[in-house]
């Protein structure tokens, strides 16, 4: 009963949605962790109160403003243990002039992983921030941490916990009945899961016993030791049963052969000192750790406390996941986010390069046909086009370098922004995987032209037409590199390039995109790590249809899929993977990508689109709508959320998708729409003309979208840049209004307020009692600022 009432949680509605004869898919995604009820983004322009030494300057040094206002802000709570760093990842945006300036708290030299500060700031002014920094004193380090944990079992937190398992236990009895388990395969698959993730519950929740013998025999945790913590997480986190009953099994074993390198620092350090552990189970990488402080609710709910954990970023074949475990009582996991993203579970001088693929704006198959392309790289997004990047850069390369030559051009599917490649086996390795060839004229125009078979051979029909698959997944995809690059998704902003021209930000993190990924089928996933690792994007199969439908040549997926990169990376900065991990940010995260995916398609006609309508075989898509202006297509409101059946990420983003569908749609009514998405390329001096795109510049930059579709876009990613980590979606509406203030000078703040409030997203929607899964009660609010009601 227990088991099946947790798996029913974090894999049974997902996974049951999918293709009931489908093969079943064991890939699970932990999320959750502590909501900070201080945690708040204040979207007004602050006013520096006191006589500081800094009178206000239009040229002033952002850098000198952040650390003023901080001090200014933090007056009273900073103090030689309390104390802040500016992380290296604040950049100023040069496409709005806005200054981001992340600052993390320390506390005893020690990083405080989820207290936050995103500070955004112009010509001399904090415009607006957030603020998640804790309040409290510094824990003495000297203390008995281990009473402490008795102490603080986190009753309100497990008490929620399980009430939402309960809820989601009926809703999961209410979609299938009582026939649970529903045959077989489906009872194995939830045993599979239950195993370990009644371990998370009981971990988590149990207050006075370790679970299972394991934790029995290890009671005394040695805060320096990070080795229990760490095979802890692993039984919770491995979606394999044997695994878990190896380690359980095979406990000290396992602790024995873990090999730890890097130094032990538990004394205060400047950084975090980065610990490196091998030979863990069910890893496919080093696992990195590093000693922290996260913040739990007090038992009143009301303010936060410390926890030392262990911060872990895991790497596994299926996941990547950053996870925190309390040093000292390691069975305890406080907070866990998947870099890795589903998209939708449903039922069911050189020379150019040319593709023959569905053309950008072609969603998919069923609406056009396949054409020969150019390479049409943007020239700002990507200097040297698709095929090129610098030898030193290239992972595939142990050559020696040309001593004449930077420049790696290839004539196959591997470029400075992503790296193209089947997968038909599933597994990590992809540099030596199957890519098409297209030798010296550069033409990747390969066969697609599938035939309906036995449905034992339909696999085999669709790796005959690989390279043709991967051809489109490599166009698609810098397509999209170039177009958000454009938007304001550029180096400094923690794009995804192995090269960055010595233009900002991190090296390194090309996109990894495998194209019929063995590893599963009717979906898609992205795992998105801090800026300067690679992200991995994984497209799959659909057994919706014979022949085969190939996720890589739908278009809307693989935006989806790609956006994933785009908001997480944006979002609290460029090294803070972790702010879009459950919830409302959770959902959000996946909302972007449905609504530009949705942008990306949409023409001067307007029409409903679904998603993944061709890949899943319905005409109604993967999600519960389409996206449409008509309430009768689509009733989704802000309330909508506290349906039974919301508490997933993919139906909260639908709804969140679904507002800024008409939000956008205002924006067109009152701008009119632009065919071209592509801002125009810059001229031989560097100038960027306005064309037809851009409104006459006044002189000063930057440049504002003149049509509606192209601003909604702008609007969208440079909200993300203003709001804080683990937006709501009131913050992430604010910050969508704060940036047309600042590109516009707010000149459509009623067409927003009015466009939010439509759906329910007014000046007075409340929410009470959210926790860390996206639950609450919520109330739609129509209302919109004064100055608006008489437009
Ligand atoms: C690659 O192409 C660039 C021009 O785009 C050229 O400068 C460079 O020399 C080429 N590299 C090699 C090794 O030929
Ligand atoms: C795809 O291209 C590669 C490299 O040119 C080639 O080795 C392979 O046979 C091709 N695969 C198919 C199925 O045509
Ligand atoms: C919009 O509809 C008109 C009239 O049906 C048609 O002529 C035009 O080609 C359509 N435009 C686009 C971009 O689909
Ligand atoms: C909205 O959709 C419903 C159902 O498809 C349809 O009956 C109705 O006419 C539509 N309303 C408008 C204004 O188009
Ligand atoms: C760049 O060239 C354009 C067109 O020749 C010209 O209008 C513009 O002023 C130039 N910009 C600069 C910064 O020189």
């Amino acid at each position: 009963m227990r088991c099946l009432l947790i798996a029913s949680l974090l894999a049974g509605l997902s996974a049951a949605h999918l293709n009931p004869n489908g093969p079943v898919k064991l890939r699970k995604s932990l999320g959750f962790g502590p909501t900070n009820p201080n945690a708040a983004y204040y979207s007004n322009p602050y006013q520096i109160t006191t006589n500081g030494f800094l009178p206000h300057s239009q040229d002033a040094d952002p850098m000198d403003v952040a650390r003023f206002f901080v001090e200014d802000t933090l007056r009273g709570q900073l103090s030689e243990s309390v104390s802040y760093k500016i992380r290296p990842d604040s950049y100023t945006d040069p496409t709005t002039g806005i200054t981001h300036v992340y600052v993390r708290q320390t506390v005893n030299g020690l990083e405080v992983s989820d207290a936050n500060m995103n500070i955004n700031i112009k010509d001399g002014m904090v415009l607006s921030y957030g603020n998640s920094f804790f309040r409290g004193p510094a824990p003495s380090i000297m203390g008995n941490p281990a009473v402490e944990a008795v102490r603080h079992p986190h009753r309100e937190y497990c008490e929620e916990l399980t009430e939402e398992l309960f809820k989601h236990h009926s809703q999961f009895r209410q979609s299938y009945g009582d026939q649970v388990p529903m045959d077989n395969g489906r009872a194995a698959e939830y045993q599979q899961f239950a195993a370990p993730l009644v371990h998370l519950h009981e971990s988590h929740c149990q207050h006075h016993e370790l679970p299972y013998e394991m934790a029995e025999t290890k009671p005394a945790a040695d805060p320096a030791d990070l080795r229990p913590a760490l095979l802890q997480f692993m039984v919770a986190a491995t979606p394999k049963s044997d695994v878990v009953n190896d380690i359980l099994g095979n406990y000290d074993e396992h602790l024995n052969k873990m090999s730890v390198t890097g130094s032990h620092h538990f004394a205060p350090t400047d950084d975090p000192v980065h610990i490196f552990v091998d030979n863990v189970p069910d890893t496919v990488n080093t696992v990195k750790a590093h000693l922290a402080y996260v913040q739990v609710p007090t038992e009143d709910g009301r303010s936060t406390e410390l926890q030392l954990v262990w911060k872990f970023e895991v790497e596994m074949q299926d996941n990547w996941y950053e996870a925190s475990v309390s040093a000292i009582a390691p069975h305890r996991i406080i907070s866990v986010v998947d870099w890795a993203s589903d998209a939708p579970i449903p039922t069911p001088d050189k020379k150019a390069a040319e593709y023959n693929v569905f053309p950008w704006g072609v969603n998919d198959p069923s609406e056009g046909d396949r054409k020969i392309m150019k390479e049409n790289f943007d020239s700002l997004a990507s200097p040297v086009g698709w095929h090129s990047l610098p030898y030193d850069n290239d992972p595939s390369w142990n050559g020696a370098k040309p001593s004449d030559s930077f420049y790696r051009n290839t004539t196959t599917t591997w470029g400075n922004n992503v790296f193209a490649q089947e997968n038909w086996e599933g597994q990590n390795a992809y540099i030596t995987n199957i890519r098409p060839n297209a030798g010296k004229d550069m033409s990747f125009d390969y066969k697609y032209d599938p035939k309906e078979t036995d449905k034992g051979d339909a696999k085999d029909e669709a790796y005959g037409y690989i390279n043709a698959t991967v051809s489109q997944l490599f166009y698609t995809s810098n397509l999209v590199h170039d177009l958000y690059y454009r938007y304001g998704f550029t180096e400094v902003a923690g794009n995804f390039q192995q090269y960055n021209f010595g233009r900002g930000g991190r090296d390194g993190d090309a996109v990894i995109a495998n194209a019929q990924d063995g590893s599963g089928y009717n979906n898609a996933n992205f795992m998105t790590p801090p800026d300067g690792q690679n992200g991995r994007m994984r497209m799959y199969l659909w057994n919706t249809a014979i022949p085969y439908r190939d996720g890589d040549l739908e278009a809307g997926i693989v935006i989806h899929e790609l956006s994933h990169g785009l908001s997480t990376r944006l979002t609290g900065g460029p090294l803070n993977s972790g702010c879009l991990g459950w919830g409302e940010s959770g959902g959000m995260g996946e909302g972007w990508g449905d609504f530009l995916a949705t942008t990306i398609r949409s023409t001067s006609n307007y029409s409903d689109y679904a998603m993944g309508s061709w890949a899943a075989n319905r005409p109604n898509g993967i999600r519960n709508y389409p996206y449409s202006l008509n309430e009768t297509v689509n009733p989704s409101t802000y309330q909508t959320l506290d349906k039974p059946g919301y508490w997933g990420v993919h139906a909260i983003g639908e709804v969140w998708a679904q507002i800024l569908w008409i939000v956008s749609n205002r924006l067109i009514e009152a701008h009119g729409f632009s065919d071209d998405l592509f801002p125009p390329l810059p001229l031989e001096n560097g100038t960027v003309p306005e064309g037809d795109f851009y409104r006459p510049a006044t002189g000063k930059k930057p440049l504002i979208p003149k049509h509606g579709n192209t601003l909604s876009v702008q609007l969208v990613l440079n909200g993300m840049k203003l709001q804080p980590c683990q937006p709501s979606f009131f913050d992430a509406r604010d910050a969508i209004i704060l940036a047309d203030e600042q590109l516009t000078g707010g000149e459509n703040f009623c067409t927003l307020w009015k466009a939010f409030s439509e759906r329910g997203l007014g000046q007075d929607a409340a929410v009470v009692g959210r926790t860390p899964w996206g639950g609450g009660v919520r109330t739609n609010g129509y209302a919109v600022p004064t100055n608006c009601k008489s437009e």
